[in-house]
């Protein structure tokens, strides 16, 4: 009887921890180069862009993506085409692309 509580506690602990781990999951690159299929036309295959007119995303922080493509999401960062591209993606749909370019930093 005395452990009880104890047992009690850790299922709580664990159940705490789980609950308070990010909103989403960290960003999977594999999923991302799907995901990212779309944006080759532009952005250049996985992110090396060689036209100006166009960011290169290839070895970019994850965050600053995922952080971008929201404000593309919401409005705050306006741009025709982004704000159309951002649209669609859900939290880990931009936290995959973000894991995946940020994995393209060699040429
Ligand atoms: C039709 C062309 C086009 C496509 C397709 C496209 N983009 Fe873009 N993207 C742009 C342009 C143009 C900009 C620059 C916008 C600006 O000047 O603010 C940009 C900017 C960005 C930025 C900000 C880069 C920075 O340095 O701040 C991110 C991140 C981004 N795009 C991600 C994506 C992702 C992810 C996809 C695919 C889901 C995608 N883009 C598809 C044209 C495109």
């Amino acid at each position: 009887m005395a452990c009880k509580p104890r047992i009690v506690h850790t299922v709580a602990a664990v159940l705490l921890a789980l609950t308070v781990s990010p909103a989403y999951a960290a960003g999977d690159k594999e999923a991302g180069k799907e995901k990212a299929i779309p944006c080759q036309i532009c952005h250049g295959k996985g992110g090396r862009s060689t036209n100006p007119l166009y960011p290169v995303l290839a070895g970019q922080h994850a965050q600053y993506i995922v952080k971008q493509l929201k404000a593309f999401q919401s409005g705050t960062r306006k741009d025709p085409i982004m704000n159309g591209m951002a649209a669609p993606l859900s939290e880990q749909d931009m936290e995959d692309l973000g894991s995946f370019f940020q994995s393209n930093r060699n040429p």
